[in-house]
């Protein structure tokens, strides 16, 4: 039988975990930690995962900060914003969130947020530090199905892990956590020859690259481990029902049986990226005040 992996369930769990940390921040310590969010121009998609930050991040007892730019704003003015942020004690983490309007560089304005509440991962610094072994914040989606893959895998040391997609802000991360996890870890992408035979040989297989379903049942090695980070909107007009859909990057009625376990989309990763930021902003809070980091509970 193949296991459906419940991220929702879980990520309810982890931030139900992280609600109990902050409880005991703010009993002890008395440190409430706070997390901003920057949301520049209306991007509908953005909203709607603005909107669901701002509601767990109080659920789990955190202060949040929202701040709305128009789209055209400056580069300036959100320079100067992350620098209000990253002066501001009462903020632990910083997100902006992405993507970016044309006229903003986005690395520049991520690599001006502090390290230390840079709770998205992005910042040079952190992705060089994830790489090298050290104290990294680690990006929220990678770390999510790390936490997916360590619960339904268990050991993952010696196994074969193959990432499709080589973005920063998830195949390339996905790949480092992997490798500190000692699997051994390829990189495919859209240039690799014989696609499917590489996906072939994964016991672990990571699908981020964004095209609905590109990867086929019979590119699944049976009894592998499928996480699906895929999210992608089938509009209403091109399937003819009048109803839109959302699917993965994986054909997943074909590749469900072969699989040992995978995630569904919607409900798999997806709501674990949210769990892991509060989770992020947890350790900033701590990190920055020389408090010692809770131990994960998940
Ligand atoms: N846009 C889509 N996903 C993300 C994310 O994880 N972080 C940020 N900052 N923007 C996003």
């Amino acid at each position: 039988m193949t296991t459906l992996i419940d991220g929702k369930a879980f990520a309810a769990d982890l931030r139900a975990a992280v609600g109990s940390q902050v409880a005991a921040l703010i009993a002890g310590p008395g440190v409430t930690p706070g997390l901003a969010v920057v949301l520049v121009g209306e991007d509908p998609a953005s909203q709607v995962y603005v909107r669901n930050k701002h509601r767990q991040t109080l659920e789990a007892g955190m202060n949040s900060f929202e701040h709305r730019l128009p789209a055209d704003s400056s580069q300036q003015t959100l320079l100067d914003l992350v620098a209000e942020l990253n002066a501001d004690d009462a903020v632990d983490g910083i997100l902006v969130q992405l993507p970016l309007p044309a006229q903003i560089n986005a690395q520049a304005v991520l690599d001006a947020i502090d390290p230390a509440k840079d709770v998205d991962g992005f910042h040079v610094v952190n992705a060089g530090r994830l790489a090298t072994g050290g104290d990294a914040l680690v990006p929220c989606t990678p770390l999510g199905c790390l936490l997916l893959l360590r619960h339904f895998v268990g050991e993952l040391s010696g196994l074969r892990a193959v990432i499709v997609g080589r973005s920063n802000i998830v195949g390339k991360p996905m790949a480092q956590l992997l490798l500190a996890e000692n699997c051994t870890t390829t990189i495919a992408h859209s240039r690799t020859r014989d696609l499917a035979a590489e996906c072939r040989q994964a016991d672990i297989l990571i699908a981020a690259v964004g095209r609905p379903e590109m990867i086929r049942g019979d590119w699944i090695k049976p009894g592998a481990t499928v996480i699906d980070v895929g999210i992608n909107r089938i509009d209403a007009a091109d399937r003819g029902t009048g109803k839109s859909r959302l699917v993965g990057d994986v054909a997943f009625a074909e590749a469900a049986p072969i699989a040992a376990a995978i995630t569904p989309v919607p409900g798999g990763v997806g709501p674990m990226t949210i769990a892991c930021l509060l989770r992020n902003t947890v350790t900033a809070a701590c990190r920055r005040r020389d408090l010692p980091v809770p131990a994960a509970a998940l």
